[in-house]
């Protein structure tokens, strides 16, 4: 039976490069892990006074992230950090306090057209992992510099050494994962 990996993709945009990176790795992964999306866009924005009585949607949210795992996070960079809905995914997840969902292994990857790709931001939602408890995979890091072709719309990555590239970063997360479930 595969592990199961719950997929969080910081970016709503229906042309999303790293929704298309997120389908690359699915085509790249292992038989041993199970690629499951878990969708944030229908998430109102977090507010604590909903605590005490989660809406029908944050609680589908958090019974996903309960069902998996492990957890695998394939983000954009916006301003130096990660965009405010993955943040607000981050936060319903977190909570009711207590019933925190995040403390499972997990690993950070994203994709962006610019020379530092997306380094800053995943340097900030690892510190947020860690402190949600969760082991986080350090090595290999994935900085994925876009170019305008590099992964199509389907997930088929169009350049070999990216190909290989991402093939072996998704087989070291199912051994990471593998290896912290003991
Ligand atoms: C960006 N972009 C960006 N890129 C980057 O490398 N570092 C950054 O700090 C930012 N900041 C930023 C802020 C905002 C508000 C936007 C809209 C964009 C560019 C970003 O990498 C690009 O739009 C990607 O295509 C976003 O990823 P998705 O949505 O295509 O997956």
């Amino acid at each position: 039976v595969p592990v199961k990996v719950g997929v969080l993709v910081g970016s709503l945009s229906k042309e999303s490069i790293n929704r298309r990176l997120a389908k690359a790795l699915k085509t790249l992964a292992p038989d041993n892990i199970e690629l499951i999306d878990i969708d944030i866009a229908d998430l109102p924005l977090y507010n604590r006074d909903a605590d005490a009585d989660y809406p029908q949607v944050a609680r589908d949210f958090k019974a996903q992230l309960n069902d998996v795992d492990a957890l695998l996070y394939v983000t954009p960079e916006y301003n130096r950090s990660i965009p405010s809905v993955l943040k607000n995914a981050i936060d319903w997840a977190s909570r009711p306090w207590g019933q925190n969902s995040l403390g499972k292994p997990s690993a950070t990857i994203g994709a962006s057209m610019g020379p530092l790709s997306t380094a800053v931001a995943q340097q900030h939602l690892k510190q947020i992992l860690v402190f949600s408890d969760a082991p986080l995979m350090g090595q290999p890091e994935g900085y994925i510099h876009f170019t305008p072709d590099l992964i199509s719309d389907d997930g088929t990555v169009n350049n070999p050494e990216t190909r290989e590239f991402l093939a072996n970063w998704i087989n070291a997360y199912a051994e990471f994962v593998h290896k912290q479930r003991g």
